[in-house]
């Protein structure tokens, strides 16, 4: 069994974005500048934008973190948007999700220039990516197919169990690893809440991606005998013993699933850290405004 160590590889390529940067600042050119609008003071989102900003000054971008409170009109936010796409010296821009209840989540998505939407929610990089043409790919989807290739991870022909489809997560995975590329190729099928039969489908499964946000929910029993395991769930468990009061947990049992498998990502240290570098990865590309 072979850890995928996420935190590594996603150390490895943020060296490899700050040397671009540095060729690009003795070209002459700019910084790329990422901002991050923040609403409220959710834990999650404290966390991992204050992450978001770490990551840019080891890449040598500039950051700019705008903050609203949880009372802020979806017309301060749109008019905050508006700004942030006339502004030039801003390339690409995110909104941290979720969004208090009175705000549409939608309409703030598709108020961010394509150009600009480095998370790639926006409907126009969604479309694109669907297609397989040019676009900032979500950053989470980005980062699995990153590490299945950078462990030289076959996907060609396997099948693949996407268990989750959220608009972040799951049907993007699902729309990437059934594209003819590689990583791709593979034979995709898409497990949900309505889904009969997931643990028969689970052990049909070469690699399974694990996006429910329910932890420990791949037992060993779902699970066959070299399959590749790559775990996106990072749900806090109260947990009185650390100093935050909470660990985080993964989808997978990972104690008793581990020893069967071929790869597999832990929680911490897997998916998460590469979900934070395939951001910086789309700064990039908007700083050098190859996504028009
Ligand atoms: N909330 C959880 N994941 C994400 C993400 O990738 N981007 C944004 N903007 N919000 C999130």
């Amino acid at each position: 069994m072979t850890l995928i160590d996420g935190k590594k590889v996603a150390d490895t390529i943020k060296e490899e974005i700050a040397a671009e940067v540095d060729k690009m600042v003795a070209n002459g050119q700019k910084r790329p500048h990422l901002a991050a609008i923040l609403v409220g003071h959710d834990g999650g989102s404290e966390t991992y934008v204050a992450n978001k900003v770490r990551s840019c000054e080891q890449c040598g971008f500039t950051s700019t973190l705008i903050r609203f409170e949880d009372d802020v009109t979806e017309e301060t936010l749109l008019e905050a948007i508006s700004r942030l796409n006339n502004d030039k010296d801003v390339d690409g821009f995110i909104v941290q999700l979720p969004l208090p209840k009175h705000i549409s989540e939608q309409k703030i998505i598709e108020a961010i220039d394509y150009r600009k939407d480095v998370d790639g929610f926006h409907p126009v990089n969604v479309g694109r990516m669907s297609i397989g043409l040019p676009c900032f790919v979500s950053a989470t989807p980005a980062g699995i197919l990153e590490l299945l290739s950078r462990y030289d991870i076959e996907t060609k022909g396997k099948r693949c169990v996407v268990l989750g489809r959220s608009n972040i997560v799951g049907k993007p995975v699902a729309t990437l690893m059934m594209q003819k590329h590689n990583p791709g190729d593979a034979t995709v099928t898409v497990c949900h809440s309505a889904t009969k039969d997931i643990k028969e489908i689970c052990r049909e499964a070469d690699i399974i991606i694990a996006a429910l946000g329910h932890p420990g929910f791949v037992t060993a029993d779902m699970v066959k005998p070299g399959a590749v395991i790559i775990d996106v769930g990072t749900t806090r468990v109260p947990d009185a013993s650390r100093k935050s009061g909470f660990r985080l947990c993964g989808d997978v049992d990972f104690e008793n699933v581990a020893p069967l498998c071929s790869f597999i990502t832990p929680v911490p240290g897997g998916v998460g850290p590469m979900t934070i570098c395939s951001l910086m990865k789309n700064t990039l590309l908007a700083g050098q405004h190859a996504i028009y």
